[in-house]
């Protein structure tokens, strides 16, 4: 048997999971970096129960082989809502005042992540690549090791990495953070998330390697890199250009009255500062009583980790602030803001990106941001829309010809969102190309492929490069 791809995550995009699911960023990227690709992917379900001895299922589609596990209720409550979503997820996001720790969901970490190597021990092949996605599995690889196994493993990050004053507010972090040396790569979004862990681990005793990639810490070796996630630029443009002339995009536009869109497409989530920019659009339309009745805002904003106290409450401070600003502006004929709590399918969403004339992308803190990149990929190159970006998107490092912002200034999105909707068609075009040519080049095909070819190259082992060179096509 020759060399294969075993992918593990949390979530996984699972066929069966139906077109409602909304996946986050991670699937759509290792669904997409997939194809074309022979692999297994494991991980979680998506089901807690408070039964869980059943044994892993295994659904086979397109080449590749899905391999999903149950969870308790009681691991799902200290594992994915305790350590992961209320510690990992807002430290990593710079958000230390929300960090809720408990030794009990730090167990409970621990301990799905040892069920994970337990289950997925079971299916490794000596030549197997393994490569592990997000916070949910730092330790992962140190417990593969502990069950002998030698392969090569890497990790990417597909969330921010704080700087080392805020990632030792976690508390046992060089438990945690320190088991990512277990790992032969571990990948970043940008340069400036890797630098911060690079910094964070030779403040805790690693040895920095010549080069500045590689660091050596407790006699084990790991290297560090950036890999900006992409995505399937071309295929998306194509699904974009598509779904415009769909039915429910042409209803859509209809129900528009010849007004401007200006669109927000995020999980529910406090990263992505969906308030701060109802506020913004807010500051818009009082600073621009001309736009009034001539623009609608359609925030899409599917609910995400529901049971976590700090969702909850933004989804309450949401609806009312959307309310109070309906309240004020609106009219029998126009509604400001179409503020929605369900999913939309792929092809829905790429052409409803291609009917909006702006995309406020805004977040607070985000590792990449793929609605950033999807929304310039779906746009017509003739009549391009504009797109608003944070500065504290990871996207924002590559996307420059955006407008960029500070999520934080309220009066500066309201500038940016009145210079949007005025801006001239040559310059809208302009920008448009230069992101589209960045996006086709660095799609997620030559993520996947830049990610693989570093992690073969670190491990160099005998025949490794060629397994995969096979599996993969040249290496870039
Ligand atoms: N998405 C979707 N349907 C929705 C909302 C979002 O398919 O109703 C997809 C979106 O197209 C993108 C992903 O979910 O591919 C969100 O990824 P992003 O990196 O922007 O944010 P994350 O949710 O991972 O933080
Ligand atoms: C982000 C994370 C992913 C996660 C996704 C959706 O993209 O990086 O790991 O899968 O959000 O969140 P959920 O908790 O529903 O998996």
């Amino acid at each position: 048997m020759g060399t294969r791809l075993i992918i593990v995550s949390n979530r996984v995009a699972v066929p069966e999971a139906g077109g409602n699911a909304t996946p986050g960023g991670l699937a759509v990227a290792v669904k997409a970096a997939l194809k074309n690709r022979t692999g297994l992917w494991f991980g979680w379900s998506g089901k807690a129960q408070d039964e869980t001895d059943s044994e892993p299922r295994i659904i086979e589609r397109n080449k590749i082989t899905y391999v999903v596990i149950d969870i308790s209720t009681h691991d799902f409550q200290e594992y994915y809502n305790g350590f992961a979503n209320r510690v990992l997820w807002p430290i990593l996001h710079y958000r230390v005042d929300l960090a809720e720790f408990s030794r009990a969901d730090l167990s409970g970490y621990m301990r799905v992540n040892r069920l994970f190597a337990d289950k997925l021990g079971e299916l490794i092949e000596e030549d197997d690549v393994i490569w592990v996605h997000d916070y949910h599995l730092m330790p992962l690889a140190k417990e593969l090791r502990h069950r002998g196994h030698a392969n090569p493993i890497g990790f990417y990050l597909h969330i921010p990495c704080a700087p080392p004053d805020i990632l030792v507010a976690l508390p046992r972090h060089q438990e945690i953070l320190g088991s990512l040396s277990f790992y032969d790569l571990v990948g970043f979004q940008t340069e400036n998330d890797r630098d911060n862990f690079n910094h964070y681990l030779v403040s805790h005793g690693a040895q920095a390697g010549r080069d500045g990639t590689s660091f050596t810490l407790d006699g084990r070796q790991v290297r560090t890199g950036a890999f900006p996630v992409g995505i399937e630029t071309a295929a998306y443009a194509r699904l974009a250009r598509n779904a415009a002339r769909s039915d429910f995009v042409r209803e859509f536009e209809e129900s528009l009255a010849g007004r401007k869109l200006v669109l927000g497409v995020d999980r529910l989530d406090y990263s992505k500062g969906i308030l701060h920019r109802i506020n913004a659009f807010d500051r818009f339309l009082e600073m621009n009583p001309n736009w009034r009745s001539r623009v609608t805002f359609l925030q899409i904003t599917p609910r995400s980790r529901a049971d976590i106290q700090e969702y909850a409450a933004i989804e309450d401070e949401v609806t009312t602030l959307v309310g109070r600003i309906n309240g004020r502006y609106g009219e029998a004929s126009w509604t400001p803001i179409r503020y929605v709590n369900r999913s939309y399918s792929r092809t829905a969403l790429a052409g409803l990106y291609r009917a909006a004339n702006v995309a406020l992308v805004t977040p607070l803190r985000d590792g990449m941001n793929l609605v950033a990149k999807e929304f310039v990929a779906a746009q017509d190159a003739q009549d391009p829309g504009v797109l608003i970006l944070s500065q504290f998107a990871g996207a924002a490092a590559e996307l420059d010809r955006a407008l960029i912002v500070n999520p934080h200034e309220s009066e500066g999105v309201a500038a940016a969102l009145k210079r949007a909707l005025d801006m001239p068609i040559d310059e809208r075009r302009q920008r448009y190309k230069k992101m589209f040519d960045h996006l086709a080049h660095n799609d997620i095909e030559r993520w996947a492929k830049n990610y693989l070819g570093t992690l073969a190259d670190t491990r160099q082992r005998p025949g490794l490069l060629d397994g995969l060179r096979t599996l993969f096509g040249s290496l870039a």
